[in-house]
């Protein structure tokens, strides 16, 4: 650990109020430690994702996974009636490439879905807000922002968002609360009552039915559907993992996988319905096999017409990495809920190849 962190303004900061306040929970230390308005590993800008960062996402690996995403979309805008102002909101857009990515293809491969599209992007923080500008200015008033999302039909996109929320650490009936012994933080255990866990993300939900009148939520991330599993607090840098959330605050990233089952049981009471839920292996393959391939086109299901894949070595590199199981393939699950739609038949492409989605 770098001595010079455990001196920085957030930590500081945080060092106050667990004097003054005494242990708070995990879910106020996630709080501070990413996403403290002035300090914070997004707020500030830090965050590095990609290469030279601190870890990759599926946007981070090249352009193919919003090309794909695009393609589903648009299957999407078809199943809505082809729609006069689809709408695209995003989540946790970072710096806007995937927004850029999607568009980009659109408006290149499928020009009548283009004309209709709007992307929103939900974005907290100026300094990404900034960037994300910087680098969708090409597409005009197309893009726009807001702090929370308007109503609108369409699709909300999110990829690596959950996971990114604070959650407390609960288990067998104790929280674990973030101390202090001496300088240094640690973990203090106490009983408690009240045990829910991931109040961010059961509120994001609630934001995001009350608004989407019709389309589908598509969640990309990394949890769990066992209601045994082990909750693990990951923390990385440098392509890292580092052994405590306390090494590097406000430095690296903290993410906690999550069972997907809250989110639904959540979606559900607000009247949305699961439309899918697999891997993303199967969930990108099962989008790619109604595409046509490599710039010979198959006969597809009609979906999308002849809409070739990219085919250079680079986007075959990036197509590996995505589905491959023990790379991107199996690490992460994709959910669907739908508004308003009738239930699918077919499946979206998405889930052409999904199993009976059971949530633990
Ligand atoms: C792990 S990063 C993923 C970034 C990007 N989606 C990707 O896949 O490369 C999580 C992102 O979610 C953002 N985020 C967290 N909570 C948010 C919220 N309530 N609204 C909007 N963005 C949020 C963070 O600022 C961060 O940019």
């Amino acid at each position: 650990m770098d001595l010079f962190q455990l001196k920085t303004p957030l930590v500081e900061s945080m060092r106050q109020t667990i004097r003054a306040r005494g242990p708070q929970s995990f879910a106020w230390f996630m709080q501070q430690a990413l996403y403290h308005p002035e300090h914070g590993y997004y707020s500030s800008g830090r965050c590095a994702i990609g290469r030279k960062g601190d870890y990759f996402t599926n946007v981070s690996v090249g352009p193919l996974f919003g090309q794909l995403l695009a393609a589903q979309f648009s299957e999407i805008w078809k199943r809505l009636g082809k729609i006069n102002d689809f709408v695209i909101v995003e989540q946790g857009a970072h710096h806007g490439q995937f927004a850029q990515d999607v568009l980009k293809f659109a408006q290149k491969r499928l020009p009548q879905f283009f004309e209709v599209l709007h992307y929103r992007i939900i974005e907290p923080f100026p300094i990404l807000q900034e960037r994300q500008h910087q680098t969708l200015k090409g597409f005009g008033d197309r893009v726009e922002w807001g702090e929370s999302p308007e109503p609108f039909a369409g699709v909300h996109f999110s990829n690596e968002l959950l996971d990114a929320m604070p959650v407390r650490l609960i288990s067998n009936g104790r929280e674990k609360f973030v101390g202090l012994n001496g300088d240094n933080f640690v973990f203090v255990e106490r009983p408690v009552d009240n045990a829910i866990l991931n109040q961010s993300a059961l509120d994001w939900i609630d934001e995001i039915a009350a608004n989407l009148q019709r389309g589908y939520v598509i969640a990309i991330d990394y949890g769990c559907t066992d209601e045994d599993f082990q909750r693990s607090v990951q923390v990385r840098a440098g392509h890292r993992n580092l052994h405590s959330p306390f090494d590097a605050i406000g430095e690296a990233d903290i993410t906690m996988s999550f069972n997907w089952k809250s989110i639904v049981e959540r979606a559900q009471a607000n009247r949305l319905r699961v439309a899918g839920f697999t891997d993303q292996h199967h969930f990108l393959t099962g989008i790619i096999s109604e595409m046509g391939r490599g710039g010979s086109p198959e006969t597809t299901s009609g979906n999308y017409g002849q809409l070739p894949l990219p085919d250079s070595p680079k986007a075959k590199r990036e197509l590996r990495t995505l589905l491959h199981p023990e790379m991107l393939g199996r690490t992460f699950q994709v959910l669907a809920l739908a508004k308003n739609m009738r239930p699918e038949v077919p499946q979206l492409a998405g889930f052409k190849f999904a199993r009976e989605p059971r949530f633990g």
